[in-house]
């Protein structure tokens, strides 16, 4: 089974993609208590629970502001028109990110600038988004894909040579660090998702906005709420209606103190799948690399199934569903070349790395509560299924054990 609806649990030996049920389990009776709270203070929009959350956010990642919102879409697309982005001006984005990024680029009139990604990490290439500046070119995004960030020092560089503002995509990347900086902290602002199998998730859709600057949150603030700065009183044209509802808010607050651990216990099978999967790098099995160590909070957990490979990816990925291991693929087709862009103009063959990546990724399972010997479970079908005949399995099964 592949991963089409993460929100499963796990049966005998099958290894779900993702389970919520042990995260719900150790904070089942707060949430309950949290939600009754909810229904007798009665304040379901913009409630005291969602700037309890703004604040502890903001302040866990590093960042002054939190604006709630009510998906990390929405997030994108009004944090940008609040940082003063729009028509014009040239954003430019990775074309391996999901495609909410690009949606929210096109809600605020920008023009999207595809960048392709660095074969080994997935992550923006800063040389190519360099050379992709033009005179029109406001805005980086940077795509913290996959739970690991972008190096803080050579987004600010690129954007302090070329004076562009940073808006951080950490929509995967919930408390991730790297070189000292949470996500949420590098950027002028940034964008996060509490879809619920993110890091940090709600028990259905939420978002936020965080930024440095005052007056980002203020507009943001106004554009979520009918573009009204007070009650009845309108001035943001582009206002809408995207709060973060009061009962997600609740329960994001009560995960929240746990998010650490969970991402650290993420890093942990991170580390027992990179560890096991070592002997298969001749095999052409090869983990997007990790450069910022227990800075990266594995959101997905992502191997490249390369040519060098002896089977094909459909095939691994037959093998593990065989054996009730779901898998997934993040993303399958590169924004540039999904039917709905073509307007954009861009050709097949535009972003080869992107390109040559999307046919060999697959995404294991990953979550806090994953057991190592479920990751062994999954790693030992990744052995069986590369090997051929039964000698050199063997001697694999050894190397890796
Ligand atoms: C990289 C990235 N950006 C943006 C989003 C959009 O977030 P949401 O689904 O909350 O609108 C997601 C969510 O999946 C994402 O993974």
């Amino acid at each position: 089974m592949t991963a089409d609806n993460p929100m499963t649990t796990s049966t005998h030996n099958s290894v779900p993609f993702v389970d919520l049920a042990w995260q719900h389990d150790q904070i089942q009776a707060q949430i309950q208590a949290a939600l009754a709270a909810v229904l007798s203070r009665g304040d379901f929009v913009l409630g005291q629970a969602v700037q309890e959350l703004e604040t502890a956010f903001a302040e866990a990642s590093g960042a002054q502001c939190g604006v709630g919102v009510a998906c990390g879409t929405d997030a994108i697309a009004l944090g940008l028109s609040a940082c003063g982005i729009g028509e014009g001006d040239e954003v430019l984005l990775p074309v391996n990110t999901f495609v909410a990024t690009l949606i929210g680029i096109l809600r605020s009139g920008a023009i999207p600038v595809f960048v392709d990604c660095d074969q080994d990490t997935a992550l923006l290439d800063l040389e190519a988004a360099e050379a992709a500046v033009t005179l029109k070119t406001r805005a980086v995004i940077p795509v913290h894909l996959y739970g690991q960030m972008v190096s803080p020092s050579g987004l600010k560089a690129l954007a302090e040579r070329h004076d562009l503002l940073i808006f951080e995509d950490a929509a995967q990347a919930h408390l991730a660090e790297r070189e000292g900086m949470r996500a949420g902290s590098v950027g002028t602002a940034a964008a996060f998702s509490f879809y619920p199998s993110k890091n940090l998730g709600a028990i259905g859709d939420g978002g936020m906005l965080l930024t440095q600057e005052a007056l980002v949150a203020e507009t943001t603030r106004s554009l979520r709420n009918y573009g009204a700065v007070r009650k009845y009183f309108h001035t943001e044209p582009q206002g809408t209606n995207s709060r973060l509802d009061t009962l997600q808010a609740a329960v994001l607050g009560l995960k929240l103190p746990f998010l650490l651990d969970w991402n650290h216990a993420r890093n942990q099978i991170a580390q027992h799948y990179d560890d096991r999967l070592s002997a298969l790098r001749e095999f052409g099995i090869l983990p997007i690399r990790n450069d910022s160590g227990t800075g990266h909070v594995y959101h997905l957990y992502v191997i490249r199934v390369t040519t060098d490979c002896p089977i094909d990816r459909t095939a691994l990925q037959l093998a593990l569903q065989e054996k009730q291991i779901q898998s997934g693929i993040h993303y399958p087709v590169p924004c540039h070349l999904q039917p709905a862009f073509q307007f954009l103009g861009y050709q097949p063959g535009a972003f080869p790395v992107a390109e040559g990546l999307s046919q060999e990724i697959l995404s294991l399972p990953m979550y806090p509560g994953m057991t190592l010997e479920q990751a062994d479970r999954v790693i030992d079908v990744i052995v069986q299924a590369v090997n051929q005949d039964t000698a050199t399995t063997e001697s694999l099964t050894a190397l890796s054990a």
